[in-house]
């Protein structure tokens, strides 16, 4: 169902979004907004900010957030049009079934998502009714598998004719191009379309909302000399790197434990589940990206790593290691006896010996040094210091201080070093780590928007950063006036880093369509990470507007002031990136080829140093820094 964009605005504009969470979450007022203790993760005080005049929400611990549509699809688990559909009938408004597409984006989202919801239909029945069926039946049975289990996730099995799923799209009128485009069929060089999945088990892989994004589909021979799993390529609606396998399914159960268990495969997901272990995700045999690691601090922060125990799987646990303790999680890890996987443990051992292995799970460091044992790094006096070295720049990754001073502790018991040692080596480590990238300078300044610790790019400059996100906090205000201030002198490209980029660059669409709240604008930014922080920053614990709100209760002074704000600021920034190429020029200037080269840097550097004055001379009495 399309539902007309004004509508979609209409009931954004018409929902309170604190009436709305008052109905699930009680709220109290703090300021300018609402707190409460957030329903998407387990916690004792609440970071959970509810803002009236923004009309969004962030929490500060997990980063749950988004304006009220989001609320209710992440505490329903219901699709975006439902959530619009339920805040229409609240609000009495009847919604008008529209034919046409409000954009062609979203409509092409849907339609991918429709074709994947039949294939994984078609690929159900074949297991669950079908006669040809029968062998992937008896598969599942061998391995312990449930019938109700492949219910449960979506399991299905491919026929092994050439064609099957094709004729089912064909008559089921989907546009077969599309159906490639999302990896169900290919295209022969002569022409005509073929199934991709032929004789293999099938494990849909679903979004954390629930919508099918792509499949898995396994050889079920192990003779065959075909790759063991065939995967949807990367889509429109599928991204491996932030894809977590069983994340849906175990998102409720991850909240209520504060815990979540990660695993290699889809079939140690669905295998510990069906044990009644719910807390679980798969990597789908990778090391962890950040993506997915942001992905997953929406639910906890609390994990245990068990892969495989074969060198890959052990190699990816230690990279995961590094990506976890950067974004503050607590990592504890499994290591199962030689030759298992968290499948075939679970059905030799039982539940409860599998739930033991949980509790005796290792933390990083200890996980670690046996390692480095197992691979007898220790028989060498040479090779032991480096490796200590390693444990060390591990610990560097954590901003706990106080957590950092006790596994300092810790490495000096176990290897018998002095503790000054260590810490010298960790300051240095922790120094260089300061200089290599602006991240972490900014993170020790600001530790509430976590999620910027994500933010890509400029490293070799931190004041236009500064500047950069000022500016982006005064977009985000949602005034017109400020908005129109900034894009008429700096244009979203110009912003260096990618991810203020991106949300410049979505605050300008929103300007151009006229909804500018800052509600719309974090509604319109599709990237969650992106999302993320545009939250912690309109947010923050430095919100802008508070700052003024405690000197004058005037909104109009208020709004005045944030203007001031704005054209200081902007003026400083273009102040800033006139030097820049001013200096970048003197540069050029210096290895210049031939004269006139050299003097065409030199007129744009006078044309640069006139516009300066001009700006300094122009708007330059502003009282505030
Ligand atoms: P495994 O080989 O451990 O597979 O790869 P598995 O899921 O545990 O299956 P069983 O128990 O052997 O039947 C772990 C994960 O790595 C990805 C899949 O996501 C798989 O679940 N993988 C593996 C691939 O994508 N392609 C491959 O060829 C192999
Ligand atoms: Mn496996």
């Amino acid at each position: 169902m399309q539902i007309p964009e004004h509508q979609i605005e209409e009931i954004r504009s018409s929902t309170d979004i604190v009436d709305l969470i008052s109905g699930f979450v009680q709220l109290r007022k703090r300021g300018r907004n609402f707190i409460g203790l957030c329903p998407f993760h387990n916690e004792k005080t609440p970071s959970f900010t509810v803002s009236p005049e923004k009309q969004i929400y962030h929490c500060f611990g997990c980063h749950a957030g988004g304006n009220s549509f989001k609320f209710l699809m992440e505490y329903k688990n219901i699709s975006f049009v439902e959530s619009v559909q339920e805040l229409a009938e609240n609000l009495g408004i009847k919604l008008e079934e529209n034919s046409a597409p409000n954009t062609e984006e979203k409509s092409e989202f849907e339609e991918l998502y429709e074709i994947n919801v039949i294939a994984a239909k078609y690929f159900s029945n074949n297991l669950l009714k079908s006669t040809g069926g029968e062998i992937a039946r008896n598969y599942f049975k061998d391995r312990k598998i449930k019938t109700k289990t492949n219910t449960t996730f979506g399991l299905g099995y491919a026929l092994p004719e050439w064609d099957s799923l094709l004729h089912h799209l064909t008559e089921s009128k989907v546009n077969l191009q599309k159906a490639k485009d999302i990896g169900l069929i290919d295209e022969k060089d002569k022409g005509g379309f073929y199934d991709k999945y032929r004789g293999r088990t099938i494990f849909p892989i679903f979004s954390p909302n629930g919508r099918v994004i792509g499949f898995g589909g396994r050889v079920m021979n192990k003779e065959e000399k075909t790759a063991k799993y065939i995967n949807s390529p990367e889509s429109k609606i599928y991204s491996k790197r932030k894809t977590l396998y069983g994340l849906f399914h175990s998102k409720d159960e991850v909240r209520r434990l504060d815990k979540a268990i990660l695993v290699e495969g889809y079939m140690d997901v669905i295998s510990l589940s069906q044990s009644g272990v719910k807390n679980v995700v798969a990597s789908s045999g990778t090391a962890l990206t950040e993506e997915q690691v942001l992905l997953l601090s929406r639910f906890t922060k609390n994990i245990v790593v068990n892969f495989d125990s074969d060198l890959a799987g052990q190699k990816a646990a230690t990279r995961s290691i590094e990506v976890l303790l950067k974004n503050g999680f607590d990592v504890k890890l499994i290591s199962l006896p030689n030759g298992e996987d968290p499948d075939s443990y679970i059905n030799k051992f039982g539940t409860e010996e599998f739930n033991k292995q949980v509790e005796n799970a290792k933390d990083f460091l200890e996980f670690q040094t046996e390692q480095f044992y197992n691979a007898g790094v220790f028989d060498d006096s040479k090779k032991s210091a480096e490796a200590i070295r390693e444990l060390v720049k591990y610990v560097a990754l954590i901003e706990d201080e106080l957590k950092r001073n006790i596994l300092i502790k810790t490495i000096s018991t176990k290897f018998q070093l002095r503790e000054k040692l260590l810490e010298k080596e960790l300051d240095s480590v922790l120094e260089l780590n300061k200089k290599k990238d602006s991240k972490v300078e900014f993170r020790n300044e600001k530790k509430n928007a976590k999620s910027i610790e994500v933010l890509q790019g400029d490293t070799e400059s931190n004041s236009s950063f500064q500047f950069e996100k000022e500016l982006i906090k005064l977009m985000l205000e949602g005034s017109e006036e400020i908005i129109e201030n900034i894009l008429d002198y700096i244009h979203p490209d110009d912003f260096k880093n990618k991810t203020f980029n991106q949300i410049a660059t979505t605050i300008e669409k929103c300007y151009q369509k006229n909804d500018i709240t800052t509600s719309a604008i974090v509604g319109s930014i599709l990237d969650e990470a992106t999302k993320t922080t545009a939250l912690s920053l309109t947010l923050g614990e430095e919100i802008i507007s508070d700052k003024w709100n405690k000197k004058k209760d005037d909104v109009d002074k208020i709004g005045l002031n944030h203007l001031q704000k704005t054209k200081d600021i902007v003026r400083k920034y273009r102040l800033l990136m006139i030097d820049s190429q001013i200096k970048s020029n003197d540069h050029k200037m210096v290895v210049a080829e031939n004269e006139n080269e050299e003097m065409k840097l030199l007129r744009e550097n006078m044309e640069l140093t006139l516009q300066r004055k001009m700006i300094l001379d122009g708007e330059g009495n502003s009282d505030l820094i």
